[in-house]
């Protein structure tokens, strides 16, 4: 029997395949309701049920519900994460010890929000673009409080851990700061703005009571056409370890109130799969998966990354989610995690084999917390008859709940379990966004110019494309949504507001929207600039095997060659494009990749306030038959070396 449709991901452009789980006929009844309400922005905002607290009721506490004595060591900070959790573990029963191990996305939840304390459940996400109907900061620190309420109420009151893709920012959240995609940090290269982004990123999730990133992502992509290519830093691993590691320090340091629990992700292989197919399979040897795809990993475990991400694809034909050798003896063992492995997105029911024996593998192969993320009575059952049978040993399960239970002592949950409301201003400030404009400064990589900037502050800019005010196409995947939005939506600073603030009262903008108009429009000294962007998407929805650049914005090049007027190109996209024709009709040209909300950081560079210094992170194909391709030099294929970029 197959799970429903609606089941497989509540996320919007939902297109996982269905899944092979036997869910009972009240789940289903229970997650196809869920599903009618729970695409983006649906969502109870107070929440309906009996998780919503009286106005009298006092907060409930950690570890308060009388159970457990006053004098015991789980309640001592003074005695340290591991005591603290070994104490409280062996006070566990094993539906408990389960239901720690259980992550759920928080819309299979609506209407059944006791459950969080019925079933003890360890841990709740937002997957992208899920949230509270109203998405204030306010809102969602309601919505943590609330599910955090619940879980207080369990019989232990062990507090809940919330996840959520804070990959560019808390980028679900509607006036966050979105800093560019990886790509663009690749770009810049400097491990000390990637810490700063992080850190900042990490006072806005905390803000909104979130306690846990899934990010970065580590991966470097080899190919591409690969629709996650954005999210990795580099082609090259070194590149990807060392902003990796930059990255997971901003998460995870700062104070237990303004800092988050960071991911390495997706473990292991996933940039390296045949064709760049999302959730493909990496034929590589084993040396030359360690040498490409674990080596970006060290630097972060160096720095302490509490948590590592499965990934959904396989290596040499076995799914990451059943391999034990490489979760359990090489990043348990061999390189000595002590944190959290978390399965991806029902990444545990993608994999071969009946429900059950899917469960079994991923929990024996080291899996300790599975983002079931929907059916998660089905999976707690499925999880208790294995070890009731014994076909999962009992210390499996000590260690997951050891692991979880350590890691939300470590970072201070039971201490401080409620929404840290005091940050909440500085969501989207001024000086947050300021980080990002200089983020996206050192972002910019100038491919070409030939004399054309900087732009004069006299004068008329015609300024043309499919991005020219578009915050949305700046801002590519996961933002606001999983597969992020076209369109001003997302508050931030467009490119055409940002040349018209960055140029001042001497520059003439002029917003054309018609190639065939410009013939009329041109006056001699004109300027252009045609904005190109590649439509958002996230994961497997951006695979790609054409990699054009949008034919319409071609044309806008084309008139204003034809009618004499010099122009400049942005292409805002998440991977170099086939861009041939685009940069032979073009006098200067920028790769602006992803960079988010804050475009007066592109104006700055044109406008010549500050130089261009970023750096290709990745080598720019001249044609899409060349792909994969790699290469530090010119040679066959190459349009750029990675490393290529002009000062400006
Ligand atoms: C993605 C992960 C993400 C998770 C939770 C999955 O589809 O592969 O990167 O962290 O969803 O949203």
């Amino acid at each position: 029997m197959s799970r429903p449709a609606c089941a497989a991901r509540s996320r919007e452009g939902s297109a996982a395949p269905l899944g092979a789980a036997v869910v009972p006929a009240l789940m289903l009844l229970l997650a196809c309701g869920a599903c009618s309400t729970a695409a983006f922005g649906a969502g109870a905002d107070g929440g309906a049920g009996p998780a919503k607290p009286r106005a009298e009721e006092p907060l409930p506490v950690p570890l308060g519900t009388g159970v457990i004595p006053a004098d015991a060591v789980c309640r001592d900070p003074e005695a340290g994460p591991e005591a603290r959790a070994r104490d409280l573990l062996a006070r566990m029963t094993l539906e408990e010890k389960v239901g720690q191990m259980t992550q759920v996305a928080r819309e299979y939840l609506l209407g059944a929000e006791e459950d969080i304390g019925i079933y003890g459940l360890g841990s709740l996400l937002s997957g992208g673009g899920s949230g509270p109907r109203t998405n204030t900061p306010a809102a969602w620190a309601d919505m943590y409080d609330r599910y955090q309420r619940a879980a207080l109420r369990s019989r232990l009151g062990i507090p809940m851990i919330y996840g959520v893709d804070a990959v560019h920012g808390n980028n679900n959240v509607r006036g966050s700061t979105i800093f560019p995609h990886n790509i663009g940090l690749g770009a810049a290269g400097d491990p000390a703005l990637v810490r700063e982004a992080a850190r900042v990123t990490a006072i806005e999730v905390a803000a909104t009571g979130v306690d846990w990133t899934f990010a970065p992502c580590v991966a470097p992509p080899r190919d591409i056409r690969w629709g996650r290519t954005y999210e990795g830093y580099s082609e090259d691993p070194a590149l990807a370890g060392l902003l990796g590691e930059a990255a997971v320090r901003g998460f995870q340091e700062g104070s237990a109130a303004d800092s988050i629990l960071a991911t390495a992700k997706h473990f292991l292989g996933d940039g390296g799969t045949a064709g760049g197919k999302d959730r493909g399979d990496t034929r590589v040897d084993e040396a030359t998966l360690r040498a490409l795809f674990l080596a970006p990993y060290l630097p972060s475990l160096e720095a302490g990354v509490g948590s590592v991400m499965v990934s959904f694809s396989s290596w040499n034909g076995q799914p990451m989610h059943q391999n034990r050798y490489l979760i359990t003896e090489v990043l348990k063992g061999e390189l000595g995690f002590e944190g959290i492995v978390v399965s991806d997105w029902a990444g545990v029911r993608e994999a071969p084999g009946d429900p059950v024996t899917q469960v079994k593998l991923a929990i024996d192969a080291g899996i300790d917390l599975v983002m079931v993320p929907d059916d998660y009575k089905g999976f707690i059952d499925t999880l208790l008859g294995l070890v009731r049978s014994g076909e999962v040993p009992m210390e499996r399960i000590d260690d997951a709940a050891l692991r979880i239970l350590e890691t939300k002592f470590r970072i201070g949950l039971f201490e401080r379990p409620w929404a840290e409301r005091s940050l909440l201003d500085s969501v989207g400030s001024p000086e947050h966004r300021a980080v990002a404009r200089q983020a996206v400064r050192a972002s910019q990589v100038l491919l070409k110019d030939e004399g054309f900037l900087p732009l004069p502050r006299t004068g008329r800019i015609l300024l043309a494309g499919s991005a020219a005010d578009n915050v949305g196409l700046q801002c590519g995947g996961w933002t606001l949504t999983w597969q992020g939005v076209s369109g001003n939506a997302v508050p931030g600073t467009s490119l055409l507001e940002a040349l018209r603030e960055v140029g001042g009262p001497g520059v003439e903008l002029v917003l054309v929207e018609d190639p065939e108009a410009i013939g009329a429009l041109r006056r001699e000294g004109d300027l252009a600039i045609v904005a190109s962007g590649e439509r958002p998407y996230a994961e497997g929805q951006g695979d790609d095997g054409v990699l054009a650049f949008r034919p319409a914005d071609l044309e806008y090049l084309r008139a204003f060659e034809a009618t004499g007027v010099p122009a400049l190109t942005v292409l805002f996209s998440g991977r170099p494009l086939i861009i041939g024709e685009a940069l032979e009709s073009s006098r200067a040209f920028v790769a602006g990749f992803l960079p988010g909300s804050e475009a007066g950081g592109l104006a700055d560079l044109l406008f010549g306030d500050a130089p261009f210094t970023g750096r290709l992170p990745y080598t720019w194909p001249a044609s899409v038959d060349a792909v994969p391709l790699q290469s530090t030099t010119s040679g066959p294929g190459v349009l750029f070396p990675r490393g290529w970029g002009l000062d400006g």
